[in-house]
Order: structure tokens, then C-alpha cells, then sequence
């Protein structure tokens, strides 16, 4: 397929109102052009709004987007360079697989010729060779899901969208078009822009993440930095899955929990919180290990409450003094400890990080 100019979006300080419901609040993010951006967030967050915002499909209340440099609020979307890929595909389900395709270049009045040359292009790219003159209620969910990618190709946006792509697969389809996607993506050199609250589908895929939590993005970053320096509690816990345990910050660099000093932490951890600052620490799983009590007292102690093996991690679930719970996987190798014991769980504090609570 002919390369298409590069175009990267601009929102710029976009609010969504619903009547007097808030959808988006004053949100601002830059997508470089060719990057594979993932807006990540629970059900409700404004994830879609947003992106219909960017393909025309809704308008903002205030503020602009930008496509390329120019502004494209109140442009209807086949003017704005951006082509959509909905989560249930709206396809037509009585036409071919072919006739769905060349939807948009029939729309664009593209002559006969030229139409059937890019849909057979297209054909190829997404793997449906020979299944152009099949009816679209005759595939399988996977293959409409190509195809609705296929419509929204076709038309050689500089922008495309897709809100929660691979919603409607089943686990190993998920995983084989999550694949696809990145591979489509590298090819033809695209802004992707995808919606998704499933957070290991973003982090496989995405360059970048902006992680949104009621109509605002709490952050915007490449996935490693989301995982070990999340800025919120919120993205703490909403990328990876992480253990937060609650803290105050002492004198000179050093952590108290329930009053008890724990470890020094490193200097770029605290950052520039004062003393008797109120924070959680970000402990991942997989740098929790436990010990027994006395050996280690740079930790925590805490109840083991479960020991769950799965394969060559076990998983040993604590219970703080606080009623906290706290999780460590460690390895299945590892002598097991009993239901009920005390322990210390501990984990070198420079593989941690802080949120303010
Ligand atoms: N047309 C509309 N009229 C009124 N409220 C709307 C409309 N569309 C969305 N909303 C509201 O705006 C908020 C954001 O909706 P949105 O569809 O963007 O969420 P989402 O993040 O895509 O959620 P999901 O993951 O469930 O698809 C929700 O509270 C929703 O109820
Ligand atoms: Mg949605």
C-alpha cells in the first residue's frame, strides 16, 4: 500500500459536556505522527467520547484538535484525514467482504478501477485473499474484525482510530491480532490511536499510554515509565497490579510506617515531599520476597493468609497489621510457608516508588 503523509493530533485543553455531566475535562495530549498511542481507563472514563471527538463523530465543548497542524473542529469526519474502527465493526452484514471494503472510496466517489485495484491491496494486507466475494454474515468474528479494519485502511487516513479493537475475541484471537495490529502498524508507518481498558493488551502494544480516570488524563508515558514511576495512586494500581502500602515520610530520607522507621529510600523517591507527608508505597509483586522474622528487618511484617502455586511462581498472600493485603511472587523453588505464619516481606527500596495517598 502507497505510503500516506504523516500526521500526528494535537488536543489541545478539550472539555466534553453532556448537558451538566462532565465527560472530558480540559484535556490536553500530543500523538507524534507514525505512534501507536493507547488511551487505558475503566468503564466510563470518557475513552470513546474522546475519540469520536478526534474522528467527528462528536464535537467538543470547548477547546481544539488539531490533525497534521490544522484545526479539524466542525469538520465532518471523511474531511478530517482520520478513519474509525467501532468496537462492534458496523459492517454491513448482507454485502461482501469486498463491497464492505470499498465502502469509503464509493463515499469518496474514487473511480471504478482504482477501487477494485485498493480493495484487492487490501485484501491481501489483511490476510482475506479469497474470501472477497463472501458475505460478511459468512465469517467468523476474527475475520469481520480485519475487515472492519480493512474499511477503515482503505482509505489511506493518516490517522486511524479504533475503539477497543479486539473487544469481541475470544482470548487467543485477542492475542494473534493484538500481533496483527503492531505488525500493520509497522508497515504502513500510521498514527494509531486505540482505546482499550484491558491495561496488558496497551502495554504490549502502545508507544505511549495516556491512562485516563473520570474525563482526565492522570498520565501520559511510554509503559515501562507507567509501571515503575506511575505519578498517581490511581495508575499505580491500575497498570500492573501493585501492592500500596501506606506511609509517611520521615526525617532525613527515611519512611514511617505505623510510626516505625523503615528503610532509607532513596532521595529521587521522595522527590520533594515534605516530612509528614501522607504516601503509599508502589511495591511490585515481583520484587516482594518474604523472609522469616528477625533475619530481615528492612520490611514488613505481615500474616501469610494464602500460598497459591502456579507454575514456577508462587504466589504468598499477606495481611498487615493494618488489614492491608500484600502480594509477592516468588519462586515455586522456594521452601512453602504455612497458612498463618508471620513473616517479614521486604524488597529493595530502590525498585520502588512513591504516590502521594
Ligand atoms: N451521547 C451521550 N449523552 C450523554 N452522556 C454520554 C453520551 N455518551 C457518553 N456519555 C457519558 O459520558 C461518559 C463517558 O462515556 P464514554 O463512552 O466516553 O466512556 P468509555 O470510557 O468509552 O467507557 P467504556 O469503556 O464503557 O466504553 C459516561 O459517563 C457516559 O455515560
Ligand atoms: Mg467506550
Amino acid at each position: 500500500m502507497t505510503a500516506t503523509s504523516l500526521h500526528g493530533v494535537e488536543i489541545d485543553g478539550i472539555t466534553k459536556l453532556y448537558g451538566d455531566a462532565v465527560a472530558i475535562q480540559d484535556v490536553s495530549m500530543t500523538v507524534s505522527a507514525g505512534e501507536f498511542v493507547t488511551i487505558l481507563g475503566p468503564s466510563g472514563c470518557g475513552k470513546s467520547t474522546l475519540l469520536r471527538m478526534i474522528s467527528g463523530f462528536a464535537e467538543p465543548t470547548s477547546g481544539d484538535i488539531r490533525v497534521g497542524g490544522k484545526s479539524v473542529v466542525g469538520l465532518p469526519p471523511y474531511k478530517r484525514d482520520t478513519a474509525m474502527v467501532f468496537q462492534d465493526y458496523a459492517l454491513f452484514p448482507h454485502r461482501t467482504v469486498a463491497e464492505n471494503i470499498a465502502f469509503g472510496l464509493r463515499m469518496r466517489k474514487v473511480d471504478k478501477s482504482e477501487i477494485a485495484r485498493r480493495v484487492e491491496e487490501m485484501l491481501e494486507l489483511i490476510n482475506l485473499k479469497d474470501f472477497g466475494k463472501r458475505r460478511v454474515s459468512e465469517i467468523s468474528g476474527g475475520q469481520a474484525q480485519r475487515v472492519a479494519l480493512g474499511r477503515a485502511l482503505v482509505v489511506r487516513p493518516a490517522v486511524l482510530l479504533l475503539d477497543e479493537p479486539l473487544g469481541a475475541l475470544d482470548m487467543k484471537l485477542r492475542k494473534q491480532m493484538q500481533a496483527e495490529l503492531k505488525k500493520i502498524h509497522r508497515e504502513l508507518g500510521l498514527t494509531f490511536i486505540a482505546v482499550t481498558h484491558d491495561q496488558e493488551e496497551a502495554l504490549t502494544l502502545s508507544d505511549r499510554i495516556a491512562v485516563m480516570n473520570a474525563g482526565c488524563i492522570e498520565q501520559f508515558d511510554a509503559p515501562e515509565a507507567l509501571y515503575r514511576r506511575p505519578v498517581t495512586r490511581f495508575v499505580a494500581d491500575f497498570v500492573g497490579g501493585a501492592n500500596l502500602i501506606d506511609a509517611e515520610v520521615g526525617p532525613a530520607g527515611s519512611l514511617l510506617i505505623n510510626g516505625k522507621p523503615l528503610a532509607e529510600m532513596p532521595a529521587d523517591i521522595i522527590g520533594a515531599r515534605p516530612v509528614g507527608s501522607a504516601v503509599s508505597i508502589v511495591v511490585r509483586p515481583e520484587i516482594l520476597s518474604t523472609s522469616a522474622v528477625g533475619e530481615n528487618d528492612l520490611g514488613v511484617q505481615a500474616v501469610v493468609t494464602e500460598v497459591l502455586f502456579s507454575g514456577p511462581v508462587q504466589q504468598i498472600v499477606g495481611r498487615l497489621a493494618d488489614g492491608k493485603t500484600l502480594v509477592a511472587h516468588e519462586s515455586a523453588l522456594k521452601p512453602s510457608l504455612t497458612r498463618g505464619e508471620t513473616v517479614t516481606f521486604s524488597w529493595n527500596k530502590t525498585l520502588s516508588w512513591l504516590v502521594d495517598r
